[in-house]
């Protein structure tokens, strides 16, 4: 069952920093996951929400900014943004990288960045998994580079995500763990999809969903599974 470090290991440290993937590797993940934004500028950058006001110690949508000063910026201990190219080189192949595009925009420089580091430094596709809540963004990475590994996110209907997987010929689900059980979790697995649900972080909970025989678990503390 894979372990997968949730916005790398956010229960011990600042999400989606490099200590935070750091921190993941040290607690011997299999993969972590991440969430990338693009700057005013055209960078990929590693930040959850849209804003940077709950993270950082400044206000405005992540967009609005250039790498430079949103790099300017202090998260939580002195942390920075991290761009998705300095996720990727920390990293090493150490463990795979899920890469959820919190918007369409960013797919097109996600493919670019995936192919560059396969053609130029020896990485495979199995080092990546590219998530998104927007299919229309997944749709556009396959149409883009159908070798590119696709998890569909979901948070609300199984159904569907399991219809738009079959055509974008997915790798893998990723839904809400609440909406599993053990004979859905099977039912998809008999599709041929991998099922990673996410955010499993309660001791009770990682042991209810382990008994689903799910493929891996996202969770905050990599060290609970
Ligand atoms: O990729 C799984 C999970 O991270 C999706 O939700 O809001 O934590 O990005 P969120
Ligand atoms: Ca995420």
């Amino acid at each position: 069952m894979l372990k997968i470090g949730h916005r790398g290991a956010r229960g011990y440290e600042p999400e989606n920093t490099l200590v935070s993937f750091q921190k993941a590797m040290d607690l011997q993940v299999d993969g972590i996951e991440l969430d990338v934004h693009l700057s005013l500028d055209g960078e990929l950058m590693v930040i959850h929400d849209e804003t940077i006001d709950r993270t950082t110690n400044s206000k405005g949508e992540v967009n609005t900014f250039t790498r430079a000063e949103l790099q300017n910026l202090n998260i939580e201990n002195n942390n920075k943004i991290p761009t998705l190219e300095e996720v990727f080189d920390l990293v090493n192949r150490r463990c795979f990288i899920n890469v959820e595009l919190k918007s369409f925009d960013s797919a097109e420089k996600t493919v670019t960045l995936i192919e560059k580091y396969i053609q130029d430094k020896n990485w495979e596709y199995s080092d990546f998994i590219v998530s998104s809540f927007d299919w229309k963004a997944l749709q556009d990475v396959n149409l883009r580079n159908p070798k590119i590994p696709i998890g569909v996110l979901t948070e609300a209907d199984l159904d569907e995500a399991l219809a738009f997987a079959k055509i974008i010929k997915a790798k893998s689900i990723h839904p809400d763990f609440q909406l599993l059980s053990k004979e859905n979790t099977a039912q998809l697995q008999e599709k041929g999809f991998e099922v990673l649900p996410w955010t499993v972080n309660e001791p009770a909970d990682i042991k209810k969903i382990q008994s689903f025989n799910v493929n891996g678990i996202i969770t905050d503390f990599p060290d609970r599974i």
